[in-house]
């Protein structure tokens, strides 16, 4: 058992200094934690100017979700950690919570330290069918009628068998309905999947591996979003390949992958 109080006099003592990393580890009796504060840190430009603009776009899947900050960011975050446990998914314990500081326990190496160590191995094999599973994990996590919001190998723990997730702190399913949140949180993945996957090939047994718990109507929901915006996406796939940033290179490659899966193009 932790000693609270010391937990609760370290937060004390860090809550007047300002630069402090939103999330660092903290040990107390060879116990390690995470502390995250909760402040405006993690609010881009971006976010901002998208959920401005959000009242003048009529496409539900295209709202921004909404902006928390702070104590309601924290509570948010908690709430949705206790639902997900609730559905018998896996969460890091939740320590205390403490101003808007919130303690969780060290749940250990995150997804993405394991495949960096895989590549650096050599483990394609191991590696892509991990990723693979993942997406399997968040069609789980779909078939519990919930979505994670932002999923990110960074944020998901897999060790021992058991899948993990964390850093709840976009809601879309509040400005949109379930299965286009769930849509979200497909393309999402696949963006990442897109990247990361070794042999792009197996990004077909990802999407495989993801219908098999995941709903159908999620499924059904992107290949609606992607047939709609069709025209948009044919513009951005005749950028010159010379002039394409990382990102969008990125975003092309997802997009394009989506849309032959999905019998679009
Ligand atoms: N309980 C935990 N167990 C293991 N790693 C954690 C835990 N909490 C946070 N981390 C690490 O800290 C990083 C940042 O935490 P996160 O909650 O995702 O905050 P942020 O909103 O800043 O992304 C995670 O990507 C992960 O590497
Ligand atoms: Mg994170």
């Amino acid at each position: 058992m932790v000693d609270r109080s010391k937990l609760y006099s370290y937060l004390d003592k860090i809550s007047s200094s300002s630069n402090q990393p939103r999330v660092h580890q903290h040990s107390i009796d060879d116990q390690v934690f995470w502390v995250k504060q909760f402040n405006w840190r993690n609010v881009t430009f971006g976010r901002v100017f998208h959920r401005g603009i959000t009242p003048l776009l009529r496409k539900q899947y295209l709202k921004a979700a909404p902006i928390y900050i702070s104590d309601k960011a924290l509570l948010k975050e908690c709430e949705k950690a206790k639902i997900f446990q609730e559905a018998g998914l896996l969460t890091p314990e939740i320590v205390l919570t403490h101003r808007n500081f919130m303690v969780t326990k060290d749940a250990g190496p995150t997804l993405v330290s394991e495949l960096i160590k895989m590549r650096e191995e050599s483990q394609f094999d191991k590696h892509d069918q991990l990723l693979c599973e993942w997406a399997a994990q968040i069609g789980k996590i779909h078939a519990a009628n919930l979505c994670h919001g932002r999923p990110e190998t960074r944020d998901t723990i897999y060790q021992d068998g058991n899948w993990i997730f964390f850093d709840f702190e976009e809601f879309p399913e509040e400005v949109m309905p379930l299965r286009f949140a769930q849509a979200r949180d497909l393309f999402l993945i696949f963006h990442i999947l897109s990247r990361d996957m070794h042999e792009k090939s197996n990004l077909d047994a990802a999407m495989s591996a993801y219908r098999e718990y995941g709903p159908a109507d999620a499924y059904n929901a992107l290949r609606s979003a992607l047939e709609d915006v069709k025209f948009v996406n044919s513009l951005i796939f005749k950028i010159p390949p010379k002039i394409r940033g990382r990102d969008l290179r990125q975003s092309i490659g997802s997009i394009e992958f989506l849309a032959q899966h999905m019998g679009i193009i």
